[in-house]
């Protein structure tokens, strides 16, 4: 391999793109619900603990290893050793195994921003979901009809893939440029408007309000260990290929820096908009926020989608609340998924 490596065309590109990765759904969906499952508040301790001990160190790790090897993550172990590029090769095929879900799930969002138009949803969540977007079956052994939008989304959001990373890392500086500060805005438009509305305290409270006792609860360390790995996307080989085209005179602690707390910061403003607008949606049924709370697939398709369609204001107004939430899950997303994808491409393009 005679032809010069692929190089970012500045630092701004590298780190924005290494936030655009980190920053995705699990930011904007799986944060907020696993710090209001695992003591609210009080889950910040164990969250930052994790992020000390493991999030920094690793990540430098990572993209000193991409840096120093100008390899992805297979070429980069076997640098280290021979007998290790084995473990690459692991990072690929769990990227491989979340690049596939994480396409899937863009494809629902696609189908929501679509239907955001006339809120789709609005006659029942539940059934909208499990049923016209997902054909949901029984179980694994019954197969179910075939969902056509998830198809469209799913064809769709690899067509982008497609056309970002065609040109490698330079299309991709470029891309990062709209899907990281546009999603950013959006949040911050949201969690104004969400905690504006009538009852938002009561979510906020749900969120924020520590439980110290949950501390000695080894579950609640693992959960914030998952989290900001899920999260700095570390150990897919992700940011060791990102790295992997900087130029070599690169500042990877401060880069390394900057990537962790702006991702941190997306995910506690996730949570006020989140929390916001659930606490607005209990206090519009009558019910205690515990009730409306879900975790998992059904908070981002589900429970929020229900609050957008109870909201004051009229169907313009929720229209528009539709869109900007869905456009923000989307502009987070697509920049997580082509990362993944890259990590795959880089691997088996190095080899
Ligand atoms: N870090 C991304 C997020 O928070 C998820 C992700 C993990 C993306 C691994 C790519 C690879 O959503």
């Amino acid at each position: 391999m005679a032809a010069k490596r692929d190089q970012w065309g500045n630092r701004a590109a590298f780190v924005l793109a290494a936030i655009g990765s980190a920053a995705g759904l699990g930011n904007a969906w799986r944060f907020p619900y696993t710090a209001y499952a695992n003591g609210g508040g009080a889950f910040l301790i164990p969250y930052f603990v994790a992020l000390f001990t493991a999030g920094i160190p690793l990540i430098i790790l990572e993209y000193g290893l991409g840096h120093k090897t100008q390899q992805g993550a297979p070429g980069a172990f076997k640098k280290i050793k021979e007998t290790w590029e084995g473990l690459g090769w692991w990072a690929v095929l769990i990227s491989f195994v979340i690049m596939s879900y994480y396409g899937a799930i863009m494809a629902w969002i696609w189908k929501y921003l679509a239907g955001s138009f006339s809120v789709a949803w609005k006659s029942g969540v539940a059934d909208y979901f499990y049923k016209e977007v997902l054909h949901l079956s029984s179980g694994p052994a019954e197969l179910g009809g075939f969902s056509t939008p998830v198809l469209i989304g799913t064809v769709v959001t690899w067509a982008l893939i497609y056309f970002i990373l065609r040109n490698g890392v330079t299309g991709v500086g470029k891309v990062v440029m709209l899907t990281v500060p546009l999603p950013v805005i959006l949040l911050v438009v949201l969690a104004v408007r969400a905690v504006t509305l009538p009852g938002a305290i009561e979510g906020l409270t749900y969120y924020l309000q520590p439980d110290f006792s949950v501390l000695t609860d080894p579950q609640v360390w693992l959960a914030a260990y998952g989290q900001v790995f899920f999260s700095l996307s570390l150990g897919f080989g992700i940011m060791i290929a990102y790295a992997s085209y900087l130029p070599e005179d690169s500042d990877i602690t401060n880069n390394a820096l900057i990537t962790t707390f702006a991702n941190c910061g997306i995910s506690f403003l996730a949570g006020f908009g989140i929390f916001g607008t659930l606490g607005y949606m209990a206090q519009a049924k009558g019910v205690a926020v515990a009730e409306v709370v879900d975790a998992g697939v059904g908070l981002a398709f589900v429970t929020y989608p229900e609050a957008i369609s109870l909201l004051p204001g009229g169907p313009v107004a929720q229209t528009i609340f539709a869109l900007v939430f869905f456009l923000i899950l989307l502009t987070l997303g697509i920049d997580s998924a082509f990362s993944i994808t890259e990590s795959v491409i880089a691997g088996f393009d190095d080899k």
